[in-house]
């Protein structure tokens, strides 16, 4: 059994107090953003990571420099990289969460507000996922729908592809991985559990590990 801890935050304000917290290509990605909210969920997300992995590690979050390289262009907007841990971030509306775990993890938290309408469901779910929802009524339709976008974006994530890898490949049955044709999702090495992340949210995390996972969720600051 691995432990698996998640944190839930609000977006943070954007003060000289947490902007000490960003080196030179973050502070290029905040200003980057148009929008003031986006700054902000771009900031939460590094201040709790530097935090928490700060406190893990004994050292303090303002000397925590992650590689976020990304492996299509080489701009730093890619998986955050820290030697030594494994963690994910995700950021949706007001939530801003970070997960932290022993092995390769992937977080996903979405707003519950954006409509399951028929494109959606084609576009992220294959037709052995699309037949187990027949016969669901409508708002349970929309609720196994997010379970298994987040729980697809959590496994996504976890491989540091992310949406690289094509949402149909990956089959979903009763909230486990049975099938994948990607090299890097194999079922006996995967694990998913959804979360709690508050009223009006939902959110999955897949760790990879041959281990059952256990998830302890808490709000940050605590
Ligand atoms: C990562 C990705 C799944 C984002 O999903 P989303 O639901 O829009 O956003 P989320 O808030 O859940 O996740 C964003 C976070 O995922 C992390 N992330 C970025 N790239 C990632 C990747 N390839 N794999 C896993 N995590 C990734 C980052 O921490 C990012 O937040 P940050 O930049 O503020 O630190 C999607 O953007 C993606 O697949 N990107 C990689 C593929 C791609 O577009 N490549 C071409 C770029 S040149």
């Amino acid at each position: 059994m691995i432990e698996c801890a998640v944190w839930w935050a609000e977006p943070l304000p954007n003060e000289s107090r947490y902007l000490t917290f960003l080196d030179e290509p973050e502070r290029g990605r905040h200003q980057a953003y148009r929008r003031e909210i986006d700054q902000r969920r771009f900031l939460t997300g590094r201040v709790l990571a530097k935090t928490v992995l700060g406190d893990r590690l004994g050292r303090s979050p303002e000397t925590i420099r992650f590689d976020a390289t990304c492996a299509d262009c080489g701009k730093p907007h890619g998986k955050p990289r820290l030697a030594g841990t494994e963690f994910s971030i995700s950021h949706s509306g007001d939530r801003i969460g970070l997960a932290v775990t022993s092995a390769p993890v992937g977080l996903d938290v979405e707003t519950d507000t954006r409509r399951a309408d028929d494109p959606l469901i084609e576009y992220a779910l294959n037709e052995t996922e699309r037949e187990a929802l027949t016969g669901l009524s409508a708002e349970e339709k929309v609720t196994a729908f997010f379970q298994y976008w987040t729980r697809k974006e959590a496994l996504m994530k976890a491989t540091g592809q992310g949406l690289k890898i094509p949402l149909h490949s990956i089959t979903l049955i009763d909230g486990r991985l049975a099938a994948s044709s990607d090299a890097a999702l194999d079922p006996a090495t995967t694990r998913l559990a959804d979360l709690t992340p508050g009223e009006g949210y939902r959110a999955a995390v897949a760790v990879l590990t041959t281990q059952e996972i256990e998830v302890r969720e808490q709000l940050w600051p605590g």
